[in-house]
């Protein structure tokens, strides 16, 4: 209907997306996906579970649906994700025996031939089509003095897998983007660990291009000068910058249940939205990105998590209509 299209509005700043699974790319869904996004992620049809469960045998069923839409519709597609601790089937962490593997020198070598083996596969499929890759996601934990999460990943490869993924992923796909992706950057005790992780990757020549910030996000945190703060700490690197999960809890606990939203959450979430797309524009030169965790309130990731109840952090309602949050980012415009 008549509201301003959000990619028209922002046109001259970044590309707007969505994250999405097929649901979204139908009937009315998709005529609002299309409409107002210029961008879109697959929100679990390019992660490994989805695109390589069984080793060797890979599925594209829905990610080839998630990319037809896109270019059917002109949109860019953020590729989401290699490398991530969930969503990983068992058997990449399986040794040469079937056995959940040790760390030994056999099982680092066989698990980057798998990570490789991957890489080449999804990445070189898309490598005309995905414009940035989440290569690596969620790998940093501040509570580590090295800041490195202590994944599978990192018990079995140290920083070798990061290593690896990023060079594969420039060998197969070198038009693409290649990011490393986290939430909480806007902490600062984290990003700080993330910050001298891209640094230390740059100065070994590791082809990143740039940071994730993920920016989940709920009605009263971060603020704009949290999130100013976020941005501005990156751009000593030189990198890209893209906002790639976006979405605000109307929770500001886990022990709050509504069924139907708040005026006040609304109104709260609004002002937050406002704040968040003020800083992005005012650093439109270094960020390259905005996509929102999902199309509409009828389905979030948030309904299961943190806990099980249903959420209402995007721009448009469970019916599909514009939320308060919708007019204030148009007014951040
Ligand atoms: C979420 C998906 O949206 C859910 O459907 C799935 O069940 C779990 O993963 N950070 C990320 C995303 O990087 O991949 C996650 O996506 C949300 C948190």
């Amino acid at each position: 209907t008549g509201i301003p299209s959000l990619k028209t509005v922002f046109a001259s700043d970044f590309p707007i997306g969505a994250a999405v699974g097929r649901p979204q790319l139908l009937a009315e869904r998709g005529q609002l996906l299309a409409k107002h996004f210029n961008s879109v992620t697959a929100g679990n049809a390019m992660k490994w579970d989805a695109t390589e469960p069984t080793e060797g045998v890979f599925t594209y069923t829905d990610a080839d649906a998630i990319v037809a839409f896109a270019r059917a519709n002109a949109m860019l597609v953020r590729g989401h994700t290699f490398v991530w601790h969930n969503q990983t089937p068992a058997w990449v962490f399986n040794d040469a025996n079937g056995q959940p593997m040790t760390a030994t020198a056999a099982n680092k070598t066989l698990l980057l031939a798998r990570l490789e083996a991957h890489i080449r596969a999804v990445g070189g499929r898309y490598a005309n089509d995905v414009s940035a890759w989440d290569v690596v996601n969620e790998v940093i934990d501040e509570n580590q003095s090295d800041g490195l999460r202590r994944s599978t990943w990192y018990a079995i490869t140290g920083l070798d897998y990061i290593r690896t993924a990023f060079r594969v992923a420039r060998q197969v796909a070198p038009n693409a983007k290649l990011f490393i992706n986290d939430y909480n950057t806007n902490v600062a005790a984290k990003r700080d660990k993330l910050y001298n992780l891209v640094a230390q990757l740059k100065a070994e020549g590791v082809p990143v291009d740039g940071v994730g910030h993920q920016q989940h996000g709920n009605v009263s945190w971060p603020t704009g000068a949290e999130t100013d703060a976020m941005i501005a700490a990156f751009l000593p690197l030189g990198v890209e910058q893209q906002i790639t999960e976006m979405d605000t809890s109307i929770y500001t606990s886990s022990s709050e249940s509504f069924t139907t939203p708040p005026a006040d959450r609304l109104a709260s979430q609004a002002a937050r939205y406002k704040a968040w797309f003020d800083v992005y524009r005012k650093y439109k030169a270094n960020i390259t990105s905005v996509t929102l965790w999902g199309l509409a309130d009828d389905e979030t990731w948030l309904d299961s998590y943190p806990v099980s109840r249903k959420d209402f952090p995007l721009l448009f309602d469970v019916q599909l209509q514009a939320k308060p949050a919708y007019w204030a980012v148009i007014g951040a415009a």
